[in-house]
């Protein structure tokens, strides 16, 4: 849990997301801004904002330290904070999910769909990603051609990539048989491309690619392809099982 701290009245409303600086210090000096109830004209007072009621225009600010938003990611996106010529994931985000430092914990390709978790949270992303962790991460794909016990053996034993680069074990499953199966595979590690190219060191393909969750976390079902929503506390500890 992190320490209660306190932070000056204008750079809480900046930190959620509420108003820029300069907007902030405007609305709190015009008296728009309330604390347990009293306007609060010092941008510069100080406060614990998890121990006091604020309010904008009237409009309670519910206050998180951080955010983290569980995205289903379309295809055609870059999974990054922000790119000079290109859509970002963060442009799905909608005005009450935006606030500054926000970025995709972890990357996936530009083709590729499913769950994105979206966060302000450095320490958060970190033990996500850390490859120390070892948090399983679970894709459906569907490949160029068929796959069986030879394949899930090799990717069972470490399959190796390309440039020799050594894989930890997979668990590969084929949940649809045929020329162009459907399988899901569950790998601790994140290396750029890590799925695609351990279907190239068995010949064959990705042609469609989904992560489907994360640690014990997984892809809200409602979320249709572009659509986010705020995590709960329970899905945050639920992203770092190592389930
Ligand atoms: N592996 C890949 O090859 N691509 C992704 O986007 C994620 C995992």
């Amino acid at each position: 849990m992190a320490e209660a701290m306190a932070e000056r009245l204008d750079k809480i409303l900046v930190s959620q997301g509420a108003a820029t600086r300069r907007e902030a210090q405007r609305l709190i000096r015009a008296g728009k801004v309330t604390v347990d109830g009293e306007a609060c004209r010092d941008p510069a007072r100080k406060l614990e904002p998890e121990g006091c009621a604020i309010a904008l225009s009237g409009q309670p600010l519910r206050y998180r330290r951080h955010l983290y938003v569980m995205l289903n990611k379309p295809a055609g996106l870059l999974c990054v904070s922000r790119d000079p010529r290109a859509a970002t994931v963060l442009d799905l985000l909608p005005p009450e999910l935006r606030r500054q430092g926000l970025f995709p914990a972890g990357r996936l390709d530009k083709d590729t769909v499913g769950l994105v978790v979206i966060t302000d949270d450095g320490d958060f992303a970190h033990r996500m990603l850390s490859p120390r962790k070892e948090i399983v991460k679970r894709y459906q794909a569907v490949i160029s051609g068929p796959v069986g016990p030879e394949e899930i053996g090799i990717f069972a034993a470490g399959t190796s990539l390309e440039d020799g680069t050594r894989c930890r074990p997979a668990a590969l499953r084929v949940l649809k048989e045929g020329e162009r199966p459907l399988v899901e595979i569950a790998i601790t590690e994140g290396r750029y491309h890590q799925v695609k190219r351990m279907f190239l060191s068995v010949g064959r393909r990705v042609l469609w690619l989904k992560r489907i969750s994360i640690g014990g976390l997984v892809l809200d079902p409602r979320l249709k392809e572009g659509e986010c929503r705020e995590m709960g506390p329970g899905e945050c500890e639920a992203v770092l099982e190592k389930a």
